[in-house]
């Protein structure tokens, strides 16, 4: 355990460039790996979650060469791993490579995980792999060992809006000639359909009665291409809203990606009050990317929607967080799945926010934080091996009037690795082993 404490830090601000997105710098290793030719990859992220995915992606065959400026792929027929795949903390790795790997007929590969990675559910990929054809030993968690199969077509309802279900079934999809469409309540992030059409391969979306609805087309013959990836609005969303809640502060993040399915922070943020800029918006291998700054202002209460969640959905616990500076009291409505991430999001957020003196009321799948316009701070949270409760609650405490201390730093690395150093060069005053 390494636990942190983040002390109050005035004066903080200036500008720095957050890491590459963690779900495009997936996507672009996996699809690379699926591809006819060699991709180049720049700007990946090199986060323990995206090497996980790396790892198998070579364990299935093909080859991964990293050099200075860039990564290059050169895809192959996916083939029986020697090893198992390892997916450690990463929900992604483990669905999207299901998926992946689901169409190749002959393959077999045990996917395993770390304990929380192991208590997450993975039946929601499981169950339409295995109507497609897939077959999957185990239960509902991981470890589960597939076999691939050749593959049919699907029209799956997915119950929740999950970008990793969908990404799963279409890339399962990619193996098999006949129709396959993936309906969800709400669209989630859409990186794998811009990523999928910039290497080559055709698709629709549309709004249904049933739901939003992605569908892949005639042409799913992958070819290499080169993916830029943009820096990740995730990421960079602990730098804006520790500008957001510290007095007088402002902070620029150039090149980050505004994908629509990605902004609901950022909008959530101007809808408060802070102040926001994009500058220099721009297309980057077919995603939206714009340089931001964020600016310190009185902060109003927040009230997210069910259809506001999936494009919000792993930063609702630090938006959580900034709504305690809030004046009055911020409503989240339809976030059962935070239950399901990382850890169980939802309780951490409701006990980490009590521990530093901020009321707040959790229900099933939604949360009232009582804003005062300060916070006390002076506790400790647990972060339950999950990497966004600590950076969040590390934003908490550099706003708040006394320390806010975090049992352990260590989960900071599956997605963000040089987040201490990169905080301090802004001024945030983060100690480490207190
Ligand atoms: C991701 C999708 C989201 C998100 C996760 C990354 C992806 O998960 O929370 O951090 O890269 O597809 P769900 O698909 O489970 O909502």
């Amino acid at each position: 355990m390494k636990p942190v404490s983040a002390h109050p830090s005035p004066g903080f601000g200036g500008t720095a460039t957050v890491p590459g997105d963690k779900s495009i710098s997936h996507r672009a290793l996996i699809l690379g790996g699926l591809a006819d030719g060699t991709t180049r990859i720049k700007g990946l992220l090199t986060s323990e979650d995206v090497m996980a995915t790396a790892a198998a992606v070579e364990a299935f065959g093909a080859t991964i060469e990293r050099g200075e400026d860039y990564w290059s792929v050169t895809g192959a027929e996916w083939q029986s791993p020697g090893t198992e795949i390892d997916c450690g903390n990463s929900g992604t790795s483990a669905r999207l490579l299901m998926g992946a790997a689901a169409g190749f007929d002959g393959l077999r590969a045990t996917f395993k995980g770390d304990a929380s990675l192991s208590k997450r559910p993975m039946e929601r990929v499981i169950r339409p792999l295995t109507r497609m054809g897939a077959k999957f030993e185990g239960g509902d968690t991981l470890p589960v060992t597939l076999h691939g199969a050749q593959l049919g077509g699907i029209d799956h309802e997915s119950a929740v809006a999950s970008a990793q279900v969908k990404t799963a079934i279409l890339l399962a999809g990619l193996r098999t000639k006949s129709p396959v469409q993936v309906i969800e309540p709400h669209p989630s992030r859409d990186h794998s359909e811009v990523m999928l059409a910039m290497f080559g391969v055709e698709g629709d979306a549309e709004q249904l009665e049933a739901g939003w609805a992605v569908s892949l087309g005639k042409q799913r013959q992958l070819t290499a291409t080169d993916i830029v990836v943009p820096a990740d609005p995730s990421s960079a969303a602990f730098l804006w809203a520790a500008a957001a809640i510290i007095d007088g502060a402002s902070v620029t993040t150039p090149g980050v990606c505004i994908n629509a399915t990605r902004t609901g922070f950022i909008e959530a943020l101007e809808r408060m009050g802070a102040g926001i800029t994009l500058d220099n918006e721009r297309i980057q291998s077919g995603e939206p990317v714009a340089d931001i700054t964020v600016t310190q202002a009185p902060l109003q209460p927040i009230h997210v929607t069910p259809e506001q969640v999936p494009a919000t959905i792993d930063e609702l616990p630090l938006l959580a967080c900034v709504a305690a500076f809030a004046e009055g009291e911020s409503h989240f409505e339809g976030i059962g799945e935070l239950r399901v991430k990382e850890s169980d999001r939802l309780g951490a957020v409701a006990a980490g926010l009590a521990a530093n003196g901020v009321s707040c009321f959790p229900e099933k799948d939604a949360l009232r934080v009582l804003g005062k316009g300060e916070v006390r701070g002076g506790g400790t949270v647990m972060v339950h091996h999950d990497h966004r409760i600590a950076m969040a609650f590390l934003t908490l405490g550099l706003g708040a009037q006394n320390p806010v201390r975090i049992d352990d730093m260590s989960p900071i690395a599956t997605s963000f690795p040089d987040y201490i150093s990169l905080m301090q060069s802004l001024g945030a005053r983060l100690e480490q082993g207190v």
